[in-house]
Order: C-alpha cells, then sequence, then structure tokens
C-alpha cells in the first residue's frame, strides 16, 4: 500500500507520522482540533475525515474511544474497500466491523516508547483481514519498535500491561524518588519494575514467555524514553493518563497503596468498561 490517511493528530497521531514518514508512503491526516495540526511538513492534510478515507488505501483511527462512534459513522459511506487500523484502547475489530460492514480491520496497541522507536505494539487481526494486511501494519508498526501478534482475546489485557505500563512505571519513580540522572539507579529501578510488570502480566493471563517479552520491552522503552528526552516523569504520565481511561484506573490503585498486579487488573476490567463489541 502506498498511501496511508491518520485520523486524530494528538499524541499518537503525531509520534506515528513522525515514525512512518521515512517510509515511502504518502500520509495524509485530518483533527478535528486545527490547532494540533499547524503546518506540518511532508504529509498532506485532509478537509475532513470523508476526504481523507477516499484518498487513501489504509486509514489509521489514532483517535479515543469515545469518539469512534461518530468517527466511523462519518466514514462508513466511503470506507468500502479499505484497511481500517485502530490503535485504541477497548474497541473491538467486531465492533468497527458492525460499523463498517464487512470491512478489513487489524487492531493494535502500541505504546508512549514510540517516540524513540522503543515500543512494543500488540496487533490482532480482524475476520476480513488478509495476511497482506497484517503485513502491512507489522511493517508500519515496527517503525514504532518491537511487534508482538496476539489472539484478540488478549488486547485488553496488552492495554492493562504495555498500553498503561509506562504510566505505572513513571508513578512509581515519582514515588520512590529515582534520580534519573544516576545510571545505577535506573538500572536497579529498571530491573525490579520489569519484575513487577511481568508478574502483573501473568495475573492478567499471559503466559510467561509473553509476560516477559510486554515487561521487558515496556520497562526499557519507558526509561530510555526519560533518558533520552530529559523531560521529568511526570510529564509523559499526563499524556499517557487520560480522563477515564485504563493507565488512570491503574494510577488510582497505586496511588491507594496497591499492587502493581492490582493496578494491572483494574486497567483490565477499565478496558473491559470500555470496551465497544
Ligand atoms: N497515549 C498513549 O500512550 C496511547 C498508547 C496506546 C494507544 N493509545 C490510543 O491512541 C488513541 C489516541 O490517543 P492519544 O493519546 O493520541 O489521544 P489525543 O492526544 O487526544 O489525540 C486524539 C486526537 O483526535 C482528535 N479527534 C477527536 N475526534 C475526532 C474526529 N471526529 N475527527 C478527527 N479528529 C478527532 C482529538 O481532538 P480533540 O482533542 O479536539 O477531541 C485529538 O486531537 C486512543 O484511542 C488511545 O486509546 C494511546
Amino acid at each position: 500500500m502506498k498511501t496511508l490517511g491518520i485520523i486524530g493528530f494528538g499524541n499518537m497521531g503525531l509520534c506515528l507520522v513522525e515514525k512512518v514518514k521515512t517510509k515511502k508512503i504518502k500520509i495524509w491526516i485530518f483533527d478535528k482540533d486545527k490547532t494540533k495540526i499547524g503546518k506540518p511538513r511532508g504529509i498532506y492534510v485532509a478537509k475532513n475525515n470523508v476526504d481523507l478515507v477516499k484518498r487513501v488505501e489504509a486509514v489509521v483511527l489514532a483517535v479515543k474511544p469515545q469518539d469512534f462512534e461518530s468517527v466511523l459513522e462519518e466514514i462508513k459511506t466511503v470506507a468500502r474497500g479499505k484497511l481500517i487500523i485502530s490503535i485504541a484502547a477497548g474497541i473491538t475489530t467486531g465492533y468497527i466491523e458492525k460499523h463498517l460492514g464487512e470491512a478489513r480491520i487489524i487492531r493494535t496497541m502500541p505504546n508512549m516508547p514510540a517516540r524513540i522507536g522503543e515500543a512494543i505494539t500488540c496487533i490482532c487481526k480482524g475476520r476480513f483481514a488478509t495476511d497482506e494486511d497484517v503485513d502491512f501494519t507489522k511493517d508500519l508498526f515496527s517503525s514504532l519498535g518491537e511487534i508482538l501478534m496476539l489472539g484478540e482475546e488478549r488486547m485488553d489485557a496488552a492495554t492493562a500491561i504495555s498500553g498503561s505500563g509506562p504510566g505505572y512505571c513513571y508513578d512509581l519513580m515519582e514515588s520512590q524518588c529515582i534520580d534519573i540522572n544516576s545510571p545505577h539507579a535506573m538500572d536497579e529501578f529498571k530491573k525490579g519494575f520489569t519484575l513487577l510488570l511481568a508478574s502483573a502480566a501473568v495475573s492478567v493471563g499471559f503466559s510467561p514467555q509473553y509476560a516477559m517479552a510486554l515487561a521487558r520491552a515496556t520497562a526499557s522503552g519507558s526509561i530510555n524514553l526519560l533518558i533520552k528526552s530529559k523531560l521529568p516523569p511526570e510529564e509523559f504520565k499526563k499524556q499517557i493518563a487520560s480522563k477515564g481511561g485504563t493507565t488512570e484506573a491503574g494510577l488510582e490503585v497505586l496511588h491507594r497503596g496497591g499492587s502493581l498486579e492490582e493496578a494491572a487488573k483494574a486497567a483490565l476490567n477499565r478496558a473491559k468498561e470500555l470496551s465497544k463489541n
């Protein structure tokens, strides 16, 4: 595929564009908030969502879960034959198919270290998506970091672990007053956090092997993002923990003195509440 549209140019939409721009793909974007779009270089701005979908072969939906229904309603008459890729928490491929008909859907869950190309993105395939669609999506998201293929029944748990994981990491660093300028302190924290997150991942249903893969990539990407950006942890925590989202649910538990396992379970429950089937 040679053309890609991105609906929603917030934290993740922007990040995706920055990483994918180097590929030989013509990128179109649209965001209803014009202040987010600015004057981007090397990409094209569509007039609206319908205009965007008409111009491209594949579309990434990078809006919040609560905005999905209106976006799907808006594009349903022009989405036939397009590959639709979602990055949203809780939105199932079945829900999108219900709105768009027998559409080719891929559901993904990247995470914040995408900013530095060190994300882990979990990917699952909808009923009508082809192997070629999966390969295209894997290629796209490999610009953001690692890829892990999952069954859809594990995607909410992935949201609770790798999607929200950077939020827990930054919160724990703050509460433990970890000195981000001390390589030794950061390394020790990373080791401990990786083991805690892996054990939380097992508690929400992952095999030990997948749990460790998710935890290792999430811990290392989150910490490297801090080191490279030189920004304080709370800066990224704000961007990850959206109101009513899975990370916020997990952080509420940590702030009440709960364990990381309990936090992950709360995030998983929130993902299920947000879930649209
Ligand atoms: N942030 C993370 O760490 C992370 C990680 C993995 C997955 N995700 C998923 O990624 C998605 C986007 O998250 P984000 O943090 O990038 O959110 P965000 O910063 O709020 O970006 C979403 C953008 O979409 C715009 N938008 C809303 N409705 C629209 C419409 N009908 N047409 C065009 N644009 C519209 C929003 O505008 P307004 O602000 O005006 O509403 C906003 O600019 C979410 O579904 C989230 O679950 C996020």
